[in-house]
């Protein structure tokens, strides 16, 4: 090749970021950017604002100049916050050598394929469920291997069916609870199936809790159980967390991963080599959000359960829509096989004609097909309109 056809030739992207699809969630999220009235009910995120003592935490630290880089696994202060919170609220003890601050979930699951799976090895994911599980394996050169939830027993895990997929390959299961995109969540006894499968298999379960306390039908306060809490499973699991779902802060991009040690270090390792840190005014924002007041994670989630009851109903109401009621989570997920539509097609069809953005089931796997995601993080007020709609397209 010459040097003025080197010069017109744009960079080649690796074969690695070209195997990482574009989502379905991104596609209706492009189309609904034109078009002007749209509401949203297709997004991942809460609609509240960060509480006020966070964004003051950040503040202060600015003003004191605490704006530089922190040690890669994050600060000790947030660790040790970290560390107690798992302690009382998922009854886990962890030191905090053994917590790594990461820059939201999304990077604490990608630090701990890099740290926990080797290329070629197998993981076990969710299906339905968050599409970016198996772009984090692939990225660390593993493979996804999707195991379906049964729909017809509230997404359900079975033992027996996940076992048989597992090969000398798999490395580690997957597991999220309270999932999106099915709002449901993992009972007792499927947390002890998941456990057994790990011991009797030889797996890691990492376990995704960005949702643990989106729990509508528990008491105030109380989280989902962690599999990690289970005789014999804290050396096992890698627990994944974030500050973006309870404390409304997305943007901030703060999370965390509890492991042991070992692997905490690697992904201490990893984390340095990728990112340096996290931004350390999110890290104090993070602490702040653990250790000042609780009240408004109690308030933005009863306003979510007003919310879930108000949609619910609604969606139930519309010819060819079957909607259970989600337990957690913030999303609700019509069976919408009555229509006679694809999920893809519906999506877009309530998009193009009735403004409502909305997820077709199909982009969280196979089993989401014949479903919709609808996100309850938006106002009351915006769900009915959504709702009337939708509801004279059908
Ligand atoms: C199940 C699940 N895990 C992880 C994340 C990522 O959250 P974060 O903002 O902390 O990266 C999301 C975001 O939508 C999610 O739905």
């Amino acid at each position: 090749m010459t040097i003025t056809e080197q010069r017109t030739k744009p960079a080649k992207p690796s074969v690695r970021s070209q195997s990482l699809g574009v989502s379905g969630i991104r596609k209706i999220f492009e189309r609904a950017q034109s078009i002007r009235d749209v509401i949203r009910l297709e997004i991942g995120e809460p609609d509240f604002q960060t509480p006020e003592n966070i964004k003051e935490a950040a503040r202060q630290a600015i003003t004191s100049g605490r704006t530089k880089y922190t040690p890669g696994a994050g600060m000790i202060e947030l660790r040790k916050a970290i560390a107690d919170k798992l302690q009382s609220e998922n009854k886990i003890h962890y030191e905090p050598i053994e917590i790594v601050v990461a820059a939201g979930a999304t990077s604490a699951l990608n630090l701990s394929m890099l740290a926990a799976i080797d290329p070629g090895e197998e993981v076990l994911i969710p299906n339905p469920g968050w599409a970016t599980y198996a772009y984090a394996i692939s990225i660390a050169g593993g493979v996804p291997i999707e195991y379906k939830l049964d729909r017809r027993r509230d997404y359900a895990f079975d033992k027996d069916y996940v076992n048989s997929l597992v090969t000398n390959k798999t490395r580690a299961i997957l597991i999220n609870s309270p999932n999106n995109p099915t709002g449901s969540i993992f009972t007792e006894r499927d947390l002890y199936a998941i456990a057994e499968l790990s011991l009797e298999r030889g797996l890691t379960v990492i376990s995704d809790e960005v949702y643990e306390k989106f729990l509508y039908d528990h008491a105030p306060g109380e989280v989902s159980p962690c599999i990690g809490s289970l005789p014999d499973m804290k050396e096992r699991t890698i627990v994944v967390n974030s500050f973006s779902k309870t404390y409304a802060m997305t943007g901030w991009r703060v999370g965390y991963v509890a492991s042991s040690a070992p692997l905490a270090d690697a992904m201490a390792k990893v984390n340095t080599a990728a990112n340096s840190c996290v931004s350390q005014i999110s890290q104090i924002a993070a602490l702040e959000a653990l250790t000042g007041p609780q009240n408004s994670v109690k308030e933005m989630i009863s306003v979510y359960k007003e919310r879930r009851s108000v949609i619910v109903k609604r969606l139930n109401e519309i010819n060819g829509f079957e909607c259970p009621l989600p337990k957690g989570a913030f999303y609700a997920f019509p069976n919408i096989t009555g229509t006679g539509l694809s999920s893809f097609d519906l999506a877009m069809k309530i998009l193009e004609t009735g403004h409502v953005a909305t997820v077709p089931g199909s982009s969280f796997g196979s089993e989401g097909e014949g479903y919709v995601r609808l996100s309850y993080s938006n106002s009351t007020q915006n769900i009915e309109v959504a709702m009337d709609r939708i509801s004279k397209l059908f």
